[in-house]
């Protein structure tokens, strides 16, 4: 292909352009099964050659370029590869990057309702079918944001705003020892001193002690702070746990403070029977987190945020200036995502979420998801009976705990003999003052084979190392 021959290249070379980043884009979606998510080398060499590389002044031809694309991806971590476990894995629905695609290129401007009102109503009808499957009143609002953190962000600056406006200093919040440090950041940023951040015990090790929770906002209160907001986990980080959603909501009533939900990881699971049992009581909270970037199967960059109660939404964050009096005051009808959330010009989100829910159908996501739970209970089951392994209890969600019999080292030397096979990654962290490996099964692409591969590799490693 010839230089480009200007910013909106003549059609030939658009359609050429879309070809060419479409066969690198097809490579990537039929390889991804069976890439491995290890033993790509880290990349280091190509590191200062990139850190040093500038634009020239006049274009660059397309292969080369790509080329250049492919050697960066051909390196590091592949995190779409259906062998990742570790963390929260990240699958990259090309419907969803279709989307994107469409959405920048159309590049409609959606942080005021009114210039491209269908444009917004598209996002919000995806938005109210997340409130609704959350069994959130009519009045809820959706917020579609760039993770869970700005997603926490959001919840955490509106208990303020609603609770302690201006006084910052003396407000409170309360969350599990497991949960998300994206929480304490969000409280910290959201100006609550460190020492009101209160990280309150659990009842049985994994999940948030209601009571605990109580006795801290009673002292709180007690001595003159002003509790904000009671943060409960639907899945947490560590060991995909859910916190006792109906006993908390109980509690936030109770005492007059918000109850916010971080169902980051494990909200979509609501779109099956035992995620919705699961999670009962979610739909009782004032606010919930979501990230479709890692239970809906959805490129990173997609958060959301549900709020109860759309107005409170407006309290925190509705600014006025001059230069946008011609904007819709009708927050009733299409609300100005910019008069509910930090952002004023934003990219047009919906459209990631919306087109795969179209092509694929509900119905895929749900069957994923119970494919998902299925798949670590049963791996749990094989773990938990091995003899060299003892794990952390049967799975709330799709995260599977265990030890190999032994110290911690031996929990460590687990992990990188298993990451020596290069085709699965796992994770660790430390419960209780002792390492756990974590297998999480969340990539749509993490299928039965994988997971079978995973517990095989992890028995035979285990067989090796356990000491009595
Ligand atoms: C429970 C939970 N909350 C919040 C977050 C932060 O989300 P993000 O990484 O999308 O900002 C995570 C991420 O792993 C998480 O697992």
């Amino acid at each position: 292909m010839d230089r480009l021959a200007g910013f909106d290249p003549p059609p030939e070379q658009t359609e050429e352009l879309l070809t060419r980043v479409g066969e690198l884009v097809t490579e990537l979606v039929v390889t991804a099964a069976e890439r491995p998510v290890l033993g790509n080398g880290r990349g280091d060499e190509l590191v200062p050659e990139l850190l040093a590389l500038r634009p020239g002044q006049e274009p660059a031809a397309l292969a080369p370029t790509l080329q250049r694309i492919r050697e960066v991806l051909a390196t590091g971590v592949d995190n779409a590869a259906a062998g990742e476990m570790a963390y929260i894995p990240g699958s990259g629905l090309i419907t969803a990057a279709l989307g994107d695609l469409i959405a920048s290129v159309a590049n409609r401007y959606t942080g005021l309702s009114g210039f491209s009102p269908a444009a917004v109503a598209l996002e919000l009808g995806v938005l109210r079918w997340l409130t609704e499957l959350f069994g959130l009143p009519e009045r809820a609002q959706g917020l579609l944001l760039s993770g869970g953190s700005a997603a926490n962000l959001t919840a955490i600056v509106t208990a303020r705003e609603l609770h302690a406006p201006g006084q910052a200093d003396r407000a409170t919040i309360y969350a599990g020892e497991h949960a998300h440090a994206s929480v304490r950041k969000a409280a910290r940023i959201a100006g609550l001193s460190a020492e009101h951040i209160r990280i309150c015990a659990s009842s049985d090790g994994l999940r948030l002690d209601p009571r605990a929770v109580e006795l801290a906002v009673k002292q709180d209160v007690a001595d003159g702070l002003i509790p904000t907001a009671i943060v409960g986990a639907a899945g947490t980080t560590n060991t995909g746990a859910v916190d006792p959603l109906e006993a908390l909501a109980d509690l936030a009533a109770e005492l007059g403070v918000r109850f916010h939900v971080d169902a980051a990881y494990g909200g979509f699971f609501m779109l099956t029977e035992r995620g919705r049992a699961r999670l009962r009581g979610i739909e009782r909270a004032d606010s919930i987190t979501l990230d479709p970037h890692k239970s809906l199967f959805l490129p990173f960059g997609t958060g959301a945020l549900l709020v109860a109660e759309r107005d409170h939404l407006a309290h925190a964050f509705a600014e006025d200036a001059d230069y946008l009096r011609d904007r819709s005051q009708d927050l009733d009808a299409l609300p100005d995502f910019s008069a509910i959330t930090t952002e004023l010009t934003r990219e047009w989100r919906g459209l990631r979420l919306w087109l795969p829910l179209q092509l694929h159908g509900e119905a895929a996501f749900r069957d994923a998801l119970d494919d998902k739970l299925d798949l670590a209970e049963e791996a749990w089951a094989v773990l938990d009976a091995d003899p060299h392994l003892e794990t952390l209890g049967r799975p709330d969600l799709s995260i599977v705990t265990f030890r190999v019999r032994g110290d911690d080292a031996a929990q460590d030397a687990l992990l990188r003999r298993l990451h020596e096979d290069g085709r699965i990654r796992l994770s660790t962290t430390v419960i209780d003052g002792r390492v756990v490996l974590r297998l999480v099964v969340l990539s749509h692409r993490t299928s039965r084979a994988t997971v079978d591969l995973a517990v095989d590799l992890i028995r035979a490693a285990a067989a090796e190392l356990a000491t009595p």
